[in-house]
């Protein structure tokens, strides 16, 4: 998949407030169609705040978010995911009780377009839908890496594979844009390693991602392009390369990252 031009998700002036605190203060960036970009900054940049205003669970006091020309400011999240701009969220969306393989499928029922009224009346094509569905679910879990675990109960997922579960849940949305916000943080570096395998399969897939991550070696590895926030302003962006030499932000937060070897 090659990166085009084209703005898929278009950031313009947004900001947010909580009380007195300007979290997100007048920020604008662009995501383009096929590109993994990233967000990073110290902490308490507003780099979830400004994910919880894409994905429709915040407010904001001003700017506008479009997604292929939509507005999506003032959307609820359920449209907004509707949209194909899909987040994970970390353990909430994930039935413990419940086994890998059906918090799959549950997830791909949510946005089945089977009716209520034919499901009901248990017609032919509830069942050949239940099938794909289980096929569907199978074929999700294989491409995170989880087929081994279909038949785990969530619960009993380690750490890092819970996490992979998260992801599979998002992707069961089927989407277009997906937010990761933090997606290795507690990982080891064997599963941070992996996690990068998938995030170059997803994007395989014609997926675009927005990422949030602390983990440098990750996002200098995984991002076409980089957007740096501090106190709630983007103060730089762009390559790796670009953001990786750029004083500002090496001034406000790669430096406690990185020790510079001459
Ligand atoms: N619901 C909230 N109520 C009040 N303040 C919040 C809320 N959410 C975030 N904040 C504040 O907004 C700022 C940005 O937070 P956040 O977006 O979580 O930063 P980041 O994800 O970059 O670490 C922080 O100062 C944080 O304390
Ligand atoms: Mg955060």
């Amino acid at each position: 998949m090659s990166v085009g031009t084209a703005a898929e998700l278009t950031v313009e002036g947004l900001t947010i407030r909580f009380g007195g605190l300007t979290a997100v203060d007048n920020v604008s960036f662009e995501v383009r169609a096929g590109e993994v970009l990233s967000l990073i900054g110290p902490n308490g940049a507003g780099k979830t705040t400004a994910f919880n205003a894409i994905t429709g669970y915040i407010e904001p006091a001003g700017g506008e978010i479009r997604y292929r020309g939509t507005r999506l400011t003032g959307l609820e999240p359920n449209a907004i995911a509707a949209l194909g701009v899909v987040r994970t969220f970390q353990k909430t969306s994930v039935f413990a009780s419940q086994t890998v393989h059906d918090n799959v499928a549950i997830g791909l029922h949510l946005r089945s377009r089977q009716r209520p009224l034919a499901i009901l009346a248990g017609l032919p094509s509830v069942a050949r839908e239940e099938a794909e569905l289980a096929r569907e679910a199978a074929e999700i879990l294989r491409f995170v890496g989880l087929e081994a675990r279909g038949q785990d109960l969530a619960a009993s997922l380690p750490y890092g594979e819970l996490r992979l579960l998260e992801v599979a849940i998002a992707l069961a949305a089927r989407p277009k844009l997906l937010l990761l916000d933090e997606p290795v943080s507690g990982m080891n570096p064997v599963e941070t390693e992996s996690f990068m395998k998938l995030l170059s399969r997803i994007r395989t897939e014609g997926i675009t991602v927005l990422l949030v991550e602390h983990d440098m070696k990750m996002v200098m590895g995984v991002s076409d392009r980089i957007v740096c926030l501090n106190q709630g302003r983007v103060i730089a962006g762009g390559t790796p390369a670009e953001i990786r030499g750029d004083r500002e932000v090496i001034r406000a937060y790669l430096g406690e990252k990185f020790v510079h070897r001459a």
